[in-house]
């Protein structure tokens, strides 16, 4: 990560497949937040500019458990999501906590293939997605699929059943279409077919695409440490275009 080079490469590896992991990285917050800044500033959100945390039950967001949780984007009831997410396992002394990547858009377009209608439905109807707790109400308006203006092609998929909010809005043939496509939807996202699991050791930092690539883990055994933080989505971007070159839109 000292040279262009090896950006480039974890660039292009976000780009193409939604994920990249830099080795060797020191066992702390700082080494991690430096590693992640060589891409851009990070992202303050109410988690704060980057975190290091262990199970801890007296807090509201299920991360801080160690029960297994399903896929699912991160900060879907902000009003814009992150775009890339970084995990880094600092410490464990147990069993389990593997993580599962799976690719939204190829979901998506699995779902775009087979029943349009819902597609379009989740492009259509909008939803809101919250986060209540430890002091915090932030809701969010938001839409599960998000097309590009320009191209029209898939920007993101924002799926998150922990946030998402009753429809209360919508009218009684919407309601009924949302939640089929939301089931249709769920049945790709959830299918052995679409995951990767990978098993987070400390030193290997991952970020990923939190528009396009969700994340989930497996329950876990002992104590484990995590560190993480955010950066938003035009920090990403804009070293794609800067440093590899892309002319993204
Ligand atoms: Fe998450």
């Amino acid at each position: 990560m000292q040279n262009d080079v090896s950006l480039k490469r974890l660039l292009m590896n976000i780009h193409t497949y939604g994920f990249g992991i830099v080795g060797g990285c020191p066992l702390t917050e700082a080494d991690t937040v430096e590693v992640c800044e060589r891409v851009g500033h990070l992202r303050n959100t109410i988690f704060g500019h980057s975190w290091t945390f262990t199970n801890n039950a007296a807090l509201a967001d299920s991360s801080y458990t160690n029960q297994g949780i399903g896929v699912h984007n991160d900060n879907t009831y902000l009003l814009e999501a992150s775009g890339v997410q970084v995990f880094h396992c600092l410490f464990h002394d147990g069993s389990g906590g593997e993580n599962v990547l799976v690719d939204g858009f190829k979901a998506a377009a699995n779902l775009k293939m087979k029943h349009p209608e819902y597609y379009d439905a989740l492009v259509r109807i909008p939803l809101q997605a919250e986060y209540i707790g430890d002091g915090h109400k932030v809701i969010g308006t938001i839409n599960l699929l998000q097309e590009n203006p320009i191209t029209k092609q898939l920007d993101a998929i924002r799926y998150n059943p922990f946030d998402r909010a009753v429809l209360s809005h919508t009218s009684f043939e919407d309601t009924k279409l949302f939640y089929k496509a939301l089931k249709a939807l769920s049945l790709e996202l959830n299918s052995s077919a679409n995951e990767i699991w990978i098993k987070l050791t400390p030193g290997r930092v991952l970020l990923f695409d939190n528009w396009r690539v969700l994340h989930g883990r497996a329950a876990f055994e002992g104590k484990r440490v995590m560190t993480g933080c955010y950066l938003a989505k035009d920090q990403l971007n804009s070293r794609l275009r800067s440093i590899a070159g892309l002319n993204l839109y």
